[in-house]
């Protein structure tokens, strides 16, 4: 790309294994209250989708041949697709040190992703005076918001911070403590075998944003009795409540969420589940409680924190097809212009 700076030169080298690796370096010292939001942050905004986007001879055409649906483009969220990390309370210090990263950076350029990703984090944890296990995550999105946004994007953000002052007071301590209380079912209770409620939280920085489901309903049910706000005029894929739905059956992608806290209280992930949702190309695991489910699929047994990512697509088998092509012609272009030759839906 022309007039790229040297520190975007070397993030647009970053291909998704060098992510991984620097993300599985760092995880550790991501604080608690982080960890699973950073890993869910960067399985919204995969690096690979973003980068057949931008190789494609026609974007847009590719974008509805991968049934893409809602604002997936990182370019029109630098400053708030990570409002649900704690670290987004320190968003504007995070953002001015990469950009003066990215303006000193020839001294830098030896250094690994990760390393770069800590000293950043180091800085502004001192600036700030904060432990620096609450900076790295949120520097570790920076890094990749800027490779997906680029540097001229990033910098004219505002930097501005979108959750309110009630909700960046609250410690970690506390975040962590809401994440793992279950509901009380009341005197009693625990002899209770029928009729067990549980509350599900949708947006921890909206004390509103939290419905019921009865046990063992699924996250996608529960969300279809909240009739509290006009969903549709805040997303119009959220036709049926907070979470976006469309065939309740797996077979669409539309209802995926990040799993902030609780996880272990969902049912283990289902052969269709766990199949369909690798072909959507939201993760790629074997885990029985990801961090990634399908709502209409995921049955709860507790109280649980979810995260809505802003958009929806099916582009696993499609990236896959891309990767395959890429191995047995290495530096072929990525043939989004060929979209048509590969089975990337169904
Ligand atoms: S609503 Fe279609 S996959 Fe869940």
């Amino acid at each position: 790309m022309q007039n790229e700076n040297s520190f975007e030169q070397f993030l647009s080298q970053k291909d998704e294994e060098a992510w991984s690796a620097a993300l599985a370096t760092l995880l550790r010292s991501i604080h608690e209250v982080d960890r699973n939001a950073t890993q869910i942050w960067f399985a919204f905004y995969p690096l690979s989708l973003w980068q057949a986007l931008a190789h494609a001879e026609d974007r847009e055409r590719l974008a509805q041949q991968l049934l893409l649906q809602g604002d997936y483009d990182l370019k029109h969220q630098i400053d708030r697709s990570h409002a649900f990390l704690y670290g987004h309370r320190f968003w504007p210090q995070v953002k001015k040190a990469i950009e003066q990263h990215a303006d000193s950076f020839g001294q830098s350029s030896s250094i690994s992703l990760a390393d770069q990703i800590l000293t950043v984090a180091r800085r502004v944890a001192n600036d700030l005076k904060k432990d620096e296990s609450l900076l790295i995550g949120i520097t570790a999105v920076a890094f990749m918001t800027l490779q997906q946004t680029g540097l001229a994007a990033f910098t004219a953000a505002p930097g501005t911070i979108h959750i309110d002052r009630k909700h960046a007071n609250k410690s970690p301590e506390k975040i962590l403590r809401d994440r793992a209380k279950d509901d009380s079912q009341g005197l009693l209770g625990f002899l209770r075998t029928v009729n067990k409620q549980f509350t599900i939280t949708h947006d921890e920085n909206d004390d509103k944003a939290k419905y019921k489901l009865n046990d063992g309903q699924d996250l996608a049910w529960g969300a279809a009795e909240d009739r509290s706000r006009d969903w549709v005029a805040i997303d119009p894929r959220r036709s049926e409540g907070p979470i976006p739905v469309e065939c309740r059956s797996a077979s669409c992608g539309t209802c995926w969420v990040g799993v902030l806290g609780g996880a272990e209280k969902l049912a283990d992930v289902a052969a269709r589940e766990g199949k369909k949702i690798k072909e959507f190309g939201y993760i790629d695991t074997a885990e029985p409680k990801p961090l990634i489910r399908l709502a209409c699929q995921a049955q709860a047994g507790g109280a649980v924190s979810v995260v809505i990512p802003p958009w929806n697509g099916q582009f696993g088998k499609y990236l896959r097809s891309l990767k395959n092509t890429e191995e047995r012609a290495p530096g072929a272009q990525p043939a989004g212009g060929r979209i048509e030759q590969t089975d990337a839906v169904n």
